[in-house]
C-alpha cells in the first residue's frame, strides 16, 4: 500500500489534531482510503525539533501535555525547531505547514512552504498567509517541481469551499463571491447579541480554540481580508495585495447596537466580498453589514460559517459549515492528502494512456 511520510511543521492545535487523527484511526483510515500516513519528523517553535526516520511513536507524544513536550528529552530530538534543515533534508513526503498566519508578509511560512517544494515535497498547509500573498508563484513553483501545493484549510478550515469551486464549477462563471469566514467574530457577535461583553466573548472564542493566536487579526478583520484575497485570486482569476482589499472589523461594533438590530430583525455579521467589475477586474471589502433575516447568509451563527458563489448557470450556491476549529481545520489537511493521492493516481493513470 502507498504510504505517505510526513513532516509536521508547527505542532500547534491543527498539526497536533492531525497527528491524534493518524494514532487513533490510521489504519481505519489506510483500509478507507488506500494509502498510510506516517509522521518522520516534527518541528515546533517551543518544543524544538523531532526527527524518526523510522517513524514518530505518536502515542505516547500525544499523551504529554502540549505546554510540557519538550522533543530534546526524546531519541531522534532536538531543542532547536531546526525547520530549514528538517524542510529541505529529511526525505518526507509532504510537509504539512501549520505554524501562525502572518498577515504582513507570510513569514515564515512562505519561507517553509518554498523550500519544501524546491525539494520536490508536497505541501498541505492551513496557513493563510502564503495562499493569499503569494499562492500564485507558490502554485508554479509546486508545477516546475512535479508536486501539490494544497491548501483547502486556509478558507473555512475544512468546509471544502476551495475544492468545490475548483473541482464542481466546470463551465460555471462566476461573477461574485460573498461570506461569513470569521468563526471568531461571528462567534463573538452573536454572544453580543446574546448578552455578553466583548472581551468575554473574545476569551470564550480563544479558549473554544477559534481564534487566531493574536485575536486582533480575527476582530479587525484582517484574517477574513486574507480569506477574501485568496478567494478573489483562486475562485476569480484576480491578483489582489492586502492594500486592494478595504478593511473594517467588528472591534468598532457595540453590544447595544447587536442587540437594537436584532430587535428590529437584522443580524450583524462581518462580511468578506469579491466581484467582478463589467471591465473584468475584481473589486473586494470587508465589512460589518447588518443584514436582513432573509438574507442567506444572516442565518449563519457562532463559527458556523458560509461563502455564497454568484454564478450564472446555478444562480447562488452557498456552501456552509465550520470555519475554524483545530479537529475541523485537521480535516482540511486530511482531505488535502486525498487530493494529492488522487492526483498521482491520475498521473499514474495518464502516463499509462499515452505509454
Ligand atoms: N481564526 C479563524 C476564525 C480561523 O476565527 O475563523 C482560522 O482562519
Amino acid at each position: 500500500m502507498t504510504r505517505y511520510d510526513l513532516a509536521l511543521i508547527g505542532f500547534g492545535g491543527v498539526n497536533r489534531a492531525l497527528a491524534e487523527l493518524i494514532a487513533e484511526r490510521g489504519d481505519e483510515l489506510a483500509a478507507e482510503l488506500g494509502f498510510a500516513l506516517r509522521v518522520v519528523a516534527i518541528t515546533d517553535l517551543r518544543a524544538g525539533s523531532l526527527v524518526r526516520g523510522d517513524g514518530v511513536d505518536l502515542a505516547p507524544l500525544l499523551a504529554v501535555a502540549p505546554r510540557e513536550l519538550d522533543f530534546s528529552r526524546m531519541e531522534g530530538g532536538s531543542a532547536e525547531p531546526r525547520n530549514e534543515q528538517v524542510i529541505r533534508h529529511v526525505p518526507a513526503d509532504v510537509v504539512v505547514e501549520a505554524t501562525f498566519t502572518n498577515p504582513d508578509d507570510g513569514e515564515p511560512a512562505v519561507s517553509h512552504v518554498r523550500w519544501a517544494l524546491e525539494a520536490g515535497k508536497h505541501v498541505c498547509t492551513t496557513n493563510k498567509g502564503p495562499v493569499a500573498l503569494h499562492g500564485r508563484a507558490l502554485r508554479e513553483l509546486a508545477r516546475r517541481n512535479g508536486v501539490r501545493f494544497e491548501c483547502e484549510g486556509s478558507v473555512l478550515s475544512g468546509t471544502p469551499v476551495l475544492r468545490t469551486a475548483r473541482r464542481m464549477f466546470g463551465g460555471l462563471r462566476v461573477s461574485a463571491v460573498e461570506g461569513v469566514m470569521n468563526g471568531t467574530s461571528n462567534y463573538i457577535l452573536g454572544r453580543l447579541e446574546s448578552g455578553l461583553g466583548f472581551a468575554d466573548a473574545v476569551a470564550e472564542a480563544q479558549a473554544l480554540g477559534y481564534a487566531e493566536a493574536d485575536p486582533t487579526a480575527d476582530v479587525e478583520g484582517h484574517d477574513v481580508q486574507l480569506k477574501v484575497m485568496i478567494l478573489a485570486n483562486e475562485v476569480l482569476g484576480a491578483e489582489l495585495r492586502r492594500s486592494d482589499v478595504p478593511c473594517v472589523g467588528i472591534s468598532g461594533i457595540t453590544a447595544s447596537q447587536v442587540r437594537e438590530a436584532a430587535a428590529r430583525g437584522l443580524r450583524w455579521k462581518l462580511v468578506g466580498s469579491a466581484a467582478r467589475r463589467p471591465d473584468g477586474t475584481v473589486e473586494a471589502r470587508v465589512a460589518p453589514v447588518a443584514l436582513p433575516g432573509g438574507h442567506p447568509l444572516a442565518g449563519v451563527s457562532g463559527p458556523v460559517n458560509a461563502v455564497a458563489f454568484h454564478t450564472d448557470l446555478l444562480g447562488t450556491v452557498t456552501v456552509s459549515g465550520p470555519g475554524a476549529g483545530r479537529v475541523e481545520t485537521a480535516y482540511a489537511l486530511l482531505s488535502d492528502l486525498i487530493s494529492i493521492h488522487q492526483a498521482a493516481g491520475e498521473r499514474v493513470r495518464e502516463e499509462a494512456y499515452v505509454g
